[in-house]
């Protein structure tokens, strides 16, 4: 049952952690390095995991190699035995103990019997809400993968039992702490243009990346939300934070244009088929996706499809898609900021231009991404080189080309970032707040889901109506928006 080293048992192991909190707690309030490094090891972490697929794995490798001293994995679930037994294979190949796995069906008797202090919630998105309330419910800290879930029904579930039981969802920003998106942060924070008053920004998705949601169970809504909320959570994240903001009402259209059976034909081919594995026109098609070619995505669903029934090479022009490729959406914020946003799923390049219009200039930001398929040996969400470009552009005078701050790893660094804060026991102190709870999950996901409404209903949606008590996420210190402004200095033309 326990995997903790020495063969200490839990009841040991958690006298040592509380031991060691009261001491370092004592060390905090002394400010004194040395008592610190005097101190026992802290315990270890018990986490386990659910959902198995390929995003997992980076936690898992993470929990298991370069936070070993600080984490262990208590636990493996996932509905597909298939991928229960690659994970276990995994923890062997990282030289860890290998953990008990679980049937989703036995989730509860798992945090009863492996008594995780965190579960890592990385299934498909429409499913996140049921693990976290359970989880919470049973008294188990939780961190989940974007989206928090896919729709307002969901969230209020996650937000009462979150007032229930007087714990905090973790969400797993990572875009936060892509540095170069930080720095951005740090000069909106600096006051570099003033208030930002509006924002422009639009997001492209490749025809590699932005078809594979088509391939994969993201194509459906009942599943992902369709990309308003699977994708885009990230980017309203985003704007939220870079804006210290709450959004308030959205306007929104959203078409399919591009992953329809219609555009099947029209590039010559007989009909759309069920998937890539079995396809008769693969010869032809140029959105044809070869699981059997890579072997691990082989190994992680072409050989775990007997258990069930999942195809992650579905066609991308399948009439059972009900997702949108092309959207377009308006949002109002709570301190009078308008946002115009886009995302198109079918683009010539992959990455984002973003503009942040203020009282004392302009910020234009763009990142180029790399091509990069899901559960490949591409970099996730990673930069192109010399892809990132930010300026600031005052009311009056010259744009000031600004050195883009660098990382290394998944989403340009973000990633590693992300994870020092998430599994370090002191990460450092972050001026910028990028750790994300419930709240902030929230507010992105209602902006996708209010968007999904206008879709339906055409008409504009009170966000901050979808769900009841919902905080204001804890936010960095913005620039003044009343005080005096420096007069630009007179240009007559
Ligand atoms: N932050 C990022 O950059 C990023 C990148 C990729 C994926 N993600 C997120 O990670 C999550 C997983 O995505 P993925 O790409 O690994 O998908 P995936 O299809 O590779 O894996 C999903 C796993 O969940 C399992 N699963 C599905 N329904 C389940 C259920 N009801 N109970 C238990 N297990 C279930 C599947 O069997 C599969 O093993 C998603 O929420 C996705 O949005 C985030």
């Amino acid at each position: 049952m326990n995997n903790l080293p020495g063969g200490l048992t839990g009841a040991v192991d958690r006298r040592a952690f509380l031991k060691t909190m009261s001491a370092a707690g004592l060390g905090v309030a002394l400010g004194a390095g040395p008592l610190r490094a005097a101190t026992a090891p802290a315990a270890r972490k018990r986490y386990a995991i659910i959902g198995l697929g390929s995003r997992a794995q980076m936690y898992h490798d993470a929990i298991e190699r370069d936070y070993r001293e600080h984490a262990e994995l208590v636990a493996l679930c996932d509905l597909n035995p298939g991928r229960i037994k690659v994970a276990q294979r995994r923890s062997g190949a990282n030289g860890a103990p290998v953990p008990r796995g679980y049937l989703h069906t036995d989730f509860d008797a798992m945090l009863r019997e492996a008594k995780p202090d965190m579960l890592v919630v990385t299934t498909v998105d429409a499913t996140h809400d049921d693990y976290i309330v359970r989880a919470l419910d049973a008294g188990v800290d939780v961190v989940t993968e974007k989206p928090m879930t896919t729709d307002p029904e969901k969230c209020q579930r996650i937000l009462d039992a979150c007032a229930r039981t007087g714990r905090h969802v973790r969400v797993l920003f990572n875009y936060r702490y892509t540095p170069p998106r930080t720095q951005v942060k740090d000069l909106l924070m600096s006051g570099a243009i003033g208030e930002v008053r509006s924002v422009d920004f639009h997001w492209l998705l490749n025809t590699h990346h932005g078809a594979d949601y088509f391939r994969r169970w993201h194509g459906e809504k009942k599943n992902s939300g369709g990309l308003m909320i699977h994708k885009s959570t990230h980017h309203f994240d985003l704007v939220n934070w870079w804006l210290g903001a709450v959004p308030v009402t959205v306007h929104a259209t959203g078409k399919r244009e591009f992953y329809t059976p219609e555009m099947a034909r029209r590039y010559g081919l007989q009909s759309h088929h069920e998937r890539c594995h079995t396809c008769p026109e693969q010869e032809k098609c140029g959105f044809f996706f070869s699981l059997a070619q890579n072997p691990k995505l082989k190994e992680l669903y072409l050989e775990q499809e007997s258990h069930d029934g999942y195809f992650r090479d579905q066609c991308v022009f399948h009439p059972r898609i009900d997702i949108e490729d092309t959207m377009n959406v308006l949002v109002g914020y709570d301190d009078g900021v308008t946002l115009t946003y886009s995302l198109n799923a079918f683009n010539a390049w992959e990455g984002y231009q973003i503009a942040f219009n203020g009282t004392k200039g302009r910020i234009e930001h763009s990142i180029v991404e790399k091509i990069y398929v899901n559960g490949t040996d591409t970099e996730q969400g990673g930069i192109a080189e010399g892809g990132v470009r930010t300026r600031v552009i005052p009311l009056r005078g010259a744009a000031r080309e600004i050195e883009p701050w660098v990382g290394t790893g998944g989403h340009g660094g973000g990633d590693k970032l992300m994870l020092d804060d998430l599994f370090l026991p002191r990460p450092a102190p972050d001026k910028y707040l990028r750790a994300a709870d419930e709240r902030a999950g929230a507010q992105s996901i209602l902006i996708g889901a209010a968007a999904n409404l206008c879709f339906k209903h055409g008409q504009p949606v009170q966000v901050q109506s979808l769900v009841r008590g919902l905080g204001r996420p804890a936010y960095a210190p913005m620039p003044d928006r009343t005080g005096p402004l420096p007069m630009p200095e007179k240009r007559n033309a």
